[in-house]
């Protein structure tokens, strides 16, 4: 039997580390969150009252008071797990890592939230390359169940396990990727999806909101219930290889972000961010709307979660690629 890892330490208090701190609050644990960039401790204040604000006020005062918020990685020194969750750039993540590796003891567990980096490269910045995964959270960390679990090559089995057990304490369902591959499972998928999205947008097949209502209503809301392998087998392999032989030649397979998103991001069009991306955004529409879209999605996932208890799940097939 492993120790649990009850003390937690976030380092960025952005957008991920408040959620993930939010996260850890609800379900009773302490948690630090670590932030040195001026001004990033207010923006987090305000960012966890609104995580935490669809709570009763008693329940909200503790959750609150469980989140001690700091701006020195020195407060990261009796955590059990350290999260990190600073922009997505390697040579700061190792850096805060390296940092991280002097400042706590040599049995903390180090996890990173990158999108997709290599876990391998951030965890060779320490001395614990063992002791050291991937924690691919979703956005809001607080609300999404699934939670990528990523080793690197040296991860000890022990460490996985700790790691799964605390996020199934925090209500999470972790899924363990086997290999360190670039974007894990769900932004591969997520990144094949927008790439053929944005190619449609730029060939003038349809518009933003058009494309978008084609994915939410058939695939998207399918997608809640079904994974696209499991959808497969409903609808039929032999269906599926006679599309696959003539549509995949058809498909955007370009190996660099498409001209319309380049130009975008050139011109600050980052999305709600900054007021415009494939939308217009107003600082009223954007609060309002990510309110309301954590309000529906915790209401879904809760829904969705009461079904999954005690229904059937047909067994996967014994193939030689699916080893368990
Ligand atoms: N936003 C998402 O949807 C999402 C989803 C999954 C994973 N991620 C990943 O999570 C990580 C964080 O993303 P985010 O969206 O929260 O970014 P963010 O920009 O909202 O937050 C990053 C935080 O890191 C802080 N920071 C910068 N330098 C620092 C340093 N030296 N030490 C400590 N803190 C520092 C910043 O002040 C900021 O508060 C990235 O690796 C990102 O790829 C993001």
């Amino acid at each position: 039997m492993t120790a649990s890892l009850s003390r937690v330490a976030i380092v960025g208090a952005g957008a991920m580390g408040c959620s993930i701190a939010a996260l850890f609050a609800r379900h009773g644990l302490d948690v630090t969150l670590i932030d040195p960039v001026a001004g990033a401790l207010d923006r987090a204040r305000s960012t966890l009252a609104m995580r935490l604000s669809d709570l009763p006020d008693a329940a909200r005062s503790e959750a609150s008071a469980r989140i001690a918020l700091a701006a020195e990685l020195q407060a990261a020194a009796s955590a059990a797990l350290v999260i990190e969750a600073v922009p997505e750039n390697l040579a700061l993540k190792q850096k805060i890592f390296a940092d991280l590796d002097a400042v706590c003891d040599p049995a903390t567990i180090f996890a990173t939230n990158t999108s997709g980096l290599s876990i391998t490269s951030i965890a060779q910045s320490t001395q614990r390359p063992d002791r050291f995964v991937g924690t691919h959270f979703f956005m809001p960390a607080d609300v999404i169940p699934l939670v990528e679990v990523v080793r690197n090559a040296a991860t000890s089995a022990g460490t996985v396990e700790r790691v799964m057990t605390l996020l199934r304490q925090g209500g999470k369902r972790p899924v363990l990727v086997k290999q360190d591959i670039p974007g894990f499972i769900a932004n591969r998928i997520q990144h094949a999806l927008a790439r053929e999205a944005m190619s449609l947008l730029e060939k003038g097949i349809a518009s933003a909101e058009d494309i978008d209502e084609v994915v939410k209503w058939s695939l998207g809301i399918r997608l809640a219930l079904s994974g696209p392998l499991e959808q497969r087998d409903l609808n039929g392999l032999d269906v599926h290889h006679a599309i696959a032989s003539y549509l995949y030649a058809d498909l955007d397979n370009r190996t660099t972000p498409s001209a319309l998103l380049t130009q975008k991001v050139a011109d600050g069009q980052l999305g709600a961010k900054t007021g415009e991306g494939f939308y217009r955004w107003s600082d009223a529409d954007r609060e309002a709307l990510l309110r309301q879209k954590s309000d529906d999605l915790r209401a879904l996932a809760a829904w969705l979660d009461s079904r999954a208890e005690g229904q059937p799940k047909p067994p996967a097939a014994p193939a030689s690629h699916t080893d368990s």
